[in-house]
């Protein structure tokens, strides 16, 4: 992103102050840098690198002159501007769901399936948050011994709803400890000291719209349309980092020692697997890192040859700004 003009759509939400975050963790010295949001922050500022930069309503002359667009300011948003976006001559990167499963569209995550970035033709889809985590564990697996099914149960943070959804929590919990009545607002359920197994809408079937995420972009990033992901998505009361409980079948055994050394050495992610010392992935050892953690590495005892490990990873880095920005790097 060096040198090009980058617009962030999104700039003043979860993701998009994430994404200032990672530029400026990177060094990345982008020409101008745009900042995007719905009319209610317009005029607003935000600080980078020391510089005061306004907010902008986002409009239909928004991307004259950009290189790069980083959406991330929901589905809608994304259909109605990521193609005006592209025919100002920008390329998309698009953090919603609106485009992921359309074959044309790129699906992205660059330690996983980098060459099908060339097949762009102006937009490229960010993964799910969740899955972009649990496919940098499959992946390593896959190549050395063959995936058969996935079962894996998310435990989700409030910040993976957004801005608003992080702010409820603690308010709640606030509100909860002094005794008061709770109201959620944002989130379907009342978070605080509880949580729930619904993220996104429910689906005829009695799966969640992120659970099917989950399973169909999996597949689709993996190459493997036949792989049966068996998700189970939970919402608990922590505000960054997402984490998950995963079971694999795979075609050829695999020791735990095996599987130890290929996750030491694959990109994106961390070794932190000494349970004997307190030594396993959390959330609060995530937040505000690049890679995802993956430790309590063991035989699995219902999946024969199969493996059961745990994972824990930043959604708003890994399963959303710094992917969407190592995407660009790439491009
Ligand atoms: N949170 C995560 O962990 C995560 C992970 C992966 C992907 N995503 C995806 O990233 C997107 C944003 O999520 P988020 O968590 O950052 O949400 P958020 O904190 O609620 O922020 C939403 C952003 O979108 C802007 N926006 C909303 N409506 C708009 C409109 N009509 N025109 C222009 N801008 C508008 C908001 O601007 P205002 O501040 O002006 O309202 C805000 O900047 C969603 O598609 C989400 O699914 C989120």
């Amino acid at each position: 992103m060096n040198g090009k003009s980058v617009a962030i759509v999104g700039a003043s939400g979860a993701v998009g102050q994430d994404f200032l975050a990672v530029i400026a963790a990177r060094e990345l010295r982008p020409k101008s840098l745009r900042l995007l949001a719905s009319p209610r922050s317009a005029g607003r500022r935000i600080v980078f690198r020391g510089e005061s930069l306004p907010v902008e309503s986002l409009g239909p002359e928004s991307f004259r002159g950009i290189d790069v667009a980083l959406f991330s300011a929901g589905a809608s948003v994304s259909r109605e501007h990521a193609s005006r976006a592209v025919a100002a001559g920008a390329v998309v990167v698009d953090n919603s769901s609106a485009f992921r499963m359309d074959p044309q569209v790129p699906l992205v995550v660059p330690e996983v399936n980098p060459q099908v970035i060339r097949e762009h033709r102006g937009i490229i889809a960010n993964p799910n948050c969740s899955t972009i985590l649990l496919v940098l564990a499959l992946w390593p697996l896959h190549r050395a011994a063959g995936l058969k099914s996935v079962v894996v149960s998310t435990y989700q943070a409030a910040s993976g709803a957004g801005q608003q959804a992080m702010l409820e929590l603690r308010d709640t919990t606030a509100a909860a400890l002094r005794g008061e009545r709770i109201h959620p607002r944002i989130l379907p359920q009342t978070l605080a000291f509880n949580l729930f197994p619904q993220v996104d809408v429910f689906q005829p079937d009695g799966y969640t719209k992120e659970e099917d995420k989950m399973q169909f972009e999996t597949r689709k990033i993996l190459g493997l349309p036949d792989l049966p992901v068996d998700a189970t998505c939970v919402r608990v009361p922590v505000e960054r980092c997402h984490s998950e409980s995963v079971a694999v079948q795979l075609d050829r055994a695999l020791s735990v020692a095996a599987a130890r050394e290929l996750f030491a050495d694959a990109p994106g992610l961390e070794l932190c697997d000494d349970p004997a010392q307190k030594k396993y992935p959390m959330p609060l050892s995530m937040a505000g890192r690049d890679p995802v953690a993956i430790g309590r590495i063991r035989e699995g005892r219902v999946f024969a040859p199969g493996l059961t490990f745990w994972l824990s990873g930043d959604q708003l880095r890994k399963g959303a700004a710094l992917n969407a920005v190592q995407i660009a790097e790439l491009l």
